[in-house]
């Protein structure tokens, strides 16, 4: 089979496709004929600086849709040639992959193959911060960072639908603020003045929620705009900068509450409640509430091209590797 296979940390030429043995699948796992790939911010950090990666080679790819090639014993009641989404430890740009039949979800029924590779990550992503650690109530108001990206994208969406009074983003650029007013936003600003232009939004109140992936200074800068008895959660840091800290001078005087989360840290340690999540999640698909955001797919051979983009910081919404076809 082919596969992305990453030998040496670098820049996207580190991406490359060499023919491996089709794996088989042990007892609690299925493979899976991939269809499509989903491409992540941690599948850049994984190839440029060895993100959760074991040792070298590695394969990357977290996410894909596809059809069931095969159930290893004890692996529940999967059946070849049925479609699913999976969760994965890596692997994931390639024809066939091995799943942990615990992070294997059937697609949920009106969903396309294409579509179902972004359900795994963005989509508990985003539900998992805003309705299980920032807890959104009806008539709160949130703001996001990186508004235009994949979770950004569905973040938006999902706080609308949530109830949220007015919902913020953030990005680097006019024509991501374009993007992201397509999701769910109501106002979206560009990078360098955010704080002022939230703190006159809400008439120097701040919001009650504010969903940060960048960390570093924009981190500081938005924890200043979070209002009393706001949640501030942290969930990436794509600025590289130092990680935060936060002292009870920081937390004390405005009530504030801080908090991460992990999609990745949830999987590896409690699958059951990713599923738990999400198939909450996926309702607010096949509900109608949420569009997921594909942008641009490419195929296996052009993987490195989906890296430049992101890395580049022109990319909206979710690009995909059409693996199959
Ligand atoms: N904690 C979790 O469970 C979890 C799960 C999924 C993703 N994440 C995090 O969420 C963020 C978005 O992930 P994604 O997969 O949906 O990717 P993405 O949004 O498609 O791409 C990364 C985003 O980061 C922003 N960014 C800010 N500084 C950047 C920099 N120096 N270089 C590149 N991008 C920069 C970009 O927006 P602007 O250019 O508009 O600033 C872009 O929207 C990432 O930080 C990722 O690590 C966390």
């Amino acid at each position: 089979m082919r596969a992305i296979v990453i030998k040496e940390f670098g820049g996207p030429e580190a991406l490359t496709l060499d023919e491996l043995p089709a794996p088989r699948p042990g007892p609690g796992q299925v493979t899976i004929d991939v269809a499509y790939a989903g491409v992540n911010f941690a599948d850049i950090l994984a190839r440029s600086q060895g993100y959760r990666v074991g040792e070298l080679p590695f394969q990357p790819g977290l996410e894909v849709s596809g059809l069931i090639r095969e159930v290893g014993e004890d692996a529940g009641d999967f059946t070849p040639g049925q479609e699913v989404a999976a969760f994965l430890d890596g692997g994931g740009y390639a024809d066939v992959v091995l799943a942990s039949a615990a992070r294997v979800f059937p697609v949920p029924g009106g969903v396309d193959l294409r579509t179902a590779a972004t359900l795994p990550s963005v989509l508990p992503t985003a539900y998992g911060l805003l309705y299980e650690v920032a807890r959104l109530r009806e008539g709160d108001t949130v703001l996001v960072q990186g508004a235009a990206g994949g979770v950004g994208t569905v973040a938006g969406q999902l706080a609308r639908a949530g109830g949220a009074s007015a919902v913020f983003g953030v990005v680097s650029s006019l024509d991501k603020a374009e993007h992201a007013l397509k999701s769910g936003y109501d106002q979206v600003f560009v990078t360098d003045t955010f704080d002022q232009e939230v703190l006159e939004a809400t008439g120097g109140r701040g919001v009650d929620i504010a969903l940060d992936s960048v960390g570093g200074e924009t981190f500081r800068r938005t924890k200043a705009v979070v209002a009393r008895f706001g949640r501030l959660i942290s969930f990436g840091n794509a600025g590289g900068g130092e990680p935060w800290q936060v002292g009870p001078a920081d937390v004390s005087p405005t009530a504030l509450t801080v908090g991460g989360f992990s999609i990745l840290g949830l999987a590896a340690a409690d699958p059951a409640l990713l599923r738990v999540i999400a198939d909450r999640a996926f309702h607010t698909v096949t509900e109608g509430g949420v569009e997921l955001p594909v942008s641009a797919e490419f195929s296996l051979e052009d993987a490195a091209q989906a890296h430049i983009l992101v890395e580049s910081r022109t990319s909206t919404g979710k690009l995909l590797i059409r693996v199959a076809g």
